[in-house]
């Protein structure tokens, strides 16, 4: 009878904390997801320049960053996604900056880019300090989209994004005024300062509300037509573009079987609606690769119309993840002389960490 007693009462408390976690998780999404209601892909007003694209203007501007090829003609990319930086328990900051240190010390990186979700904290600042402060201790040049968790909670993905104009080795800017988002820009590989080929950064926002129900934002009209604006002006110059919600083609890919990898989520988090980026790159042409974070346990490639669309090995250690899908980086080797390039995926099995 006491024993009977005793296991009710554990039963019971379970079922308080999974009762308290599920409240808690509830609350948090409806409190914390940022939809952008007032404005969507048919209604938002803006007006693209009269004027080209000019590579200089934009980099007198802080919107574009200069990065001249290496003389052996490979330019190596360290790619990593959905970090997750936060404080408390099982945040597990060190194991990030661990991962990183051994990844710059294999694979002596020409740039590191980051596509989103780096910050899910409360204090946003705090770490994104903290991250730029590591890069600057490594002298490491960065680049880096805004995912859906970054301005999440206590500070806004603008008060964020203005932050990291202190620190030399982030390159980083907001963007043009007139192109919604606060990661829109461009670092231009150049030979003899002249643009060869370029890596483009697109804010994918938050979430939305659709029709029926609150799912992830999608590229909208003005960062279309500024892709297209920034394509025309550096011209026939192969481009490689970085964001971090998956556009609804990769779910396309996926499931047409063609791709390569894994997708270990439950689904595709891609947005509910087309926005068009995807046709407009392929009628654009000059679009090499997309490259793109947010499902955590998906990690797969795949070429649809001429485009490979690729997925991020995530090292999310401050969220979620499973124990048969080892978090890890990866790198990007672009050739001066050739298109694609050559990608290589490094795990936490492979470096022992
Ligand atoms: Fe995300």
């Amino acid at each position: 009878m006491k024993n009977q007693h005793r296991t009710s009462i554990i039963v019971f408390a379970c079922l308080l904390l999974v009762l308290g976690f599920l409240s808690y998780s509830v609350i948090d999404r409806l409190l914390n997801t940022k939809t952008f209601e007032s404005v969507d892909r048919e209604t938002e007003v803006f007006q693209i320049p009269q004027h080209p694209y000019s590579e200089k203007e934009a980099e007198t501007a802080g919107n574009a960053f200069p990065l001249e090829y290496p003389e052996d003609g490979k330019f190596t990319i360290l790619w990593g996604t959905d970090f997750h930086l936060r404080r408390g328990p099982f945040a597990n900051r060190d194991k990030i900056y661990s991962l990183l240190e051994k990844a710059f010390a294999e694979t002596d990186p020409d740039l590191t880019v980051i596509t989103g979700d780096l910050l899910f904290s409360f204090n946003g600042k705090a770490m994104l300090s903290e991250f730029a402060a590591f890069m600057e201790k490594n002298k490491q040049y960065w680049a880096y989209c805004l995912g859906n968790h970054d301005g999440e909670y206590t500070y806004t993905r603008k008060q964020l994004a203005s932050q990291l104009a202190e620190y030399p080795h982030a390159l980083f800017s907001s963007g043009e005024d007139w192109v919604l988002g606060e990661s829109n820009y461009v670092i231009t590989l150049t030979e003899q300062g002249k643009p060869v080929q370029a890596l483009v950064f697109l804010d994918s926002h938050d979430a939305r509300a659709y029709a029926k129900r609150i799912g992830p934002d999608y590229i909208y009209p003005s960062q279309v037509a500024w892709y297209r604006w920034v394509s025309e002006g550096l011209g026939k110059v192969p481009l490689y573009t970085f964001f971090h919600i998956p556009l609804p083609e990769y779910k396309e890919l996926w499931e047409s079987g063609k791709a390569e990898g894994l997708q270990h989520d439950s689904k595709i988090n891609a947005p509910l609606e087309n926005s068009g980026f995807f046709e407009a790159m392929v009628e654009d042409g000059d679009t090499v690769a997309t490259f793109c974070g947010h499902d955590h346990l998906n990690d797969f490639s795949g070429n649809l119309e001429g485009i490979e669309l690729v997925t991020g090995r995530s090292a999310s250690y401050g969220s979620y993840g499973a124990s048969d899908f080892p978090k890890g980086v990866k790198t990007l080797t672009l050739y001066r002389n050739k298109t694609p390039f050559a990608m290589h995926t490094y795990t936490i099995d492979d470096w022992q960490l």
